[in-house]
């Protein structure tokens, strides 16, 4: 018989210790955050799955290499680490670095939008949205239609909707100064993006004079899915596969708090050099020099060596199936979630699990709560808490009504300090969810009442 488990490709150096809390403290917390998980104090949280921003544990590469960080002002010898490794990668030809994503968002979008312009994305995160909504420009979502079906298997699921793109473009002449990908589709399930999907976006996109820019925060993951899920790449390396995806781009916003496998910083790339120096030129104004964009010389050490270990086949092969072990033992005990599994967290249909719970009562909001006070466990609403307001202040339920849990430090090759796997196993903390999630399934099914503070409170 083959014997199957998962490693984590790292060892662990460093332990932080984590407090337990009873039931009753959580409570009290939580009415002192307002029901309001992003305002618990991370100290009551037992296992962080809020997110896997900036969380993660630090490599011993990184460490040094951080130590290195040159402070110059102006021209820094990190800085030219970090254009060598996001060129390398990218083949952008103007690296300008931010603080964080939002950031790279702010600068592009200040740039090149005006009042009216329409973004097609296949699914906007929140901020990329506000961004966009801030120019008072339109975020036009238009993923796929297998990417609102939660629970059917396909492998690519954050694909565009090209014939929607197309219909976009061509109604909207003179209007759309750019479309974006988003890879992975973090708002729409934590789905891939297929090479063929981002090849014929580029494609339509050019044939109607349109950049296109990819949203990379994840472009990592999403390499390791086209490797495993795509015809035609198996035998090739992530760094290949990622270098062929930023080909079809023009440029590209990111979070270096996600696949730059650092605490801070981000990045604006693109090719063309006019648009480089209206945006340098906006970045002054609230980042600082374009050589360190906000962050410090060391900050930029961590991201050029971060970006390459994030793209190690140990690393991002124990990243996916840590999550996919947690989604399926989920599926496997009759949890509703996002099908298949991402790369980096596990999307609970909550609209599915507690259909009791209409949209206008926030089912996702109720689990999030729920999850906390039954299990310590912190995740993210990604439904009509996130989403349903609308920029004229009417509310619109969301497509999908989701729980995020974010699995990042299972993700580094080494172990995190602040969220999963901590110092622990990884199998602890996957049975720690599992269970508490199958105890809110337990409690509605022994018909918990619909009331949202009812269902937090039943005992
Ligand atoms: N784009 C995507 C797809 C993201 O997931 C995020 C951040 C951003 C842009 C903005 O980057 O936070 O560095 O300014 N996502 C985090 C999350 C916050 O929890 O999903 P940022």
């Amino acid at each position: 018989m083959k014997f199957k488990t998962i490693i984590e490709p790292f060892r662990i150096k460093t332990v932080e210790p984590i407090r337990q809390t009873t039931r009753e403290e959580r409570e009290a917390a939580l009415r002192e955050a307002n029901y309001n998980l992003f305002l618990l104090k991370a100290e009551d949280v037992l296992i962080d799955l809020l997110t896997d921003s900036g969380t993660g544990a630090l490599s011993s590469a990184q460490w040094s290499a951080m130590m290195q960080g040159d402070e110059s002002y102006a021209g820094a010898r990190s800085f030219y680490r970090f254009q060598s490794a996001l060129q390398e990668i990218t083949g952008f030809r103007h690296i300008i670095p931010t603080h964080q994503g939002r950031a790279a968002e702010r600068i592009l979008f200040g740039t090149i939008l005006k009042p009216g312009d329409v973004v097609p994305n296949n699914t906007h995160f929140d901020t990329t949205r506000a961004n966009t909504e801030h120019q008072d420009a339109v975020a036009l979502d238009i993923p796929c239609p297998e990417a609102r079906q939660p629970s059917l298997e396909a492998p690519f699921k954050g694909n565009i909707d090209l014939e929607a793109l197309t219909r976009v473009l061509d109604e909207n002449p003179g209007r759309v100064p750019l479309a974006m990908i988003t890879v992975t589709n973090n708002s729409g399930g934590g789905q891939p993006v297929s090479m063929a999907n981002i090849r014929a976006a580029s494609k339509i996109c050019h044939d109607r004079g349109v950049p296109l820019f990819l949203d990379c925060c994840r472009f990592a993951e999403n390499a390791w899915f086209i490797k495993t899920r795509e015809e035609g790449y198996a035998d090739k390396t992530p760094l290949e596969i990622a270098q062929e995806m930023f080909s079809y781009a023009d440029g590209a916003t990111m979070s270096a708090k996600k696949d730059g496998m650092a605490n801070i910083g981000g990045f604006l790339a693109m090719n063309d050099d006019d648009l480089a120096v209206r945006c340098r030129n906006n970045l002054i104004l609230t980042e600082g020099f374009p050589t360190y964009g906000g962050l410090a010389g060391y900050d930029l050490e961590a991201v050029a060596v971060g970006l390459r270990e994030a793209l190690e086949e140990d690393y991002l092969r124990y990243r996916t199936r840590s999550v996919a072990y947690l989604g399926d033992i989920l599926t496997g005990n009759g949890i509703p979630i996002v099908r298949p599994p991402g790369g980096h967290a596990i999307y609970i249909d909550a609209k599915e699990m507690l259909s009791h719970i209409p949209q206008s009562e926030y089912p996702a909001w109720a689990l999030g709560l729920v999850l906390y006070l039954e299990g310590g466990i912190r995740s993210v609403e990604i439904g009509s808490v996130m989403f349903g307001k609308q920029p004229d202040g009417s509310e619109k339920p969301s497509a999908m009504e989701l729980v995020r849990l974010r699995f990042r430090g299972a993700c580094t090759p080494r172990a995190t300090l602040t969220t999963w796997p901590r110092s622990c196993s990884t199998s602890t903390r996957s049975r720690t969810a599992f269970a508490a999630c199958v105890w809110c399934r337990s409690r509605r099914c022994s018909g918990t009442s619909p009331s949202v503070w009812n269902l937090h409170t039943a005992r």
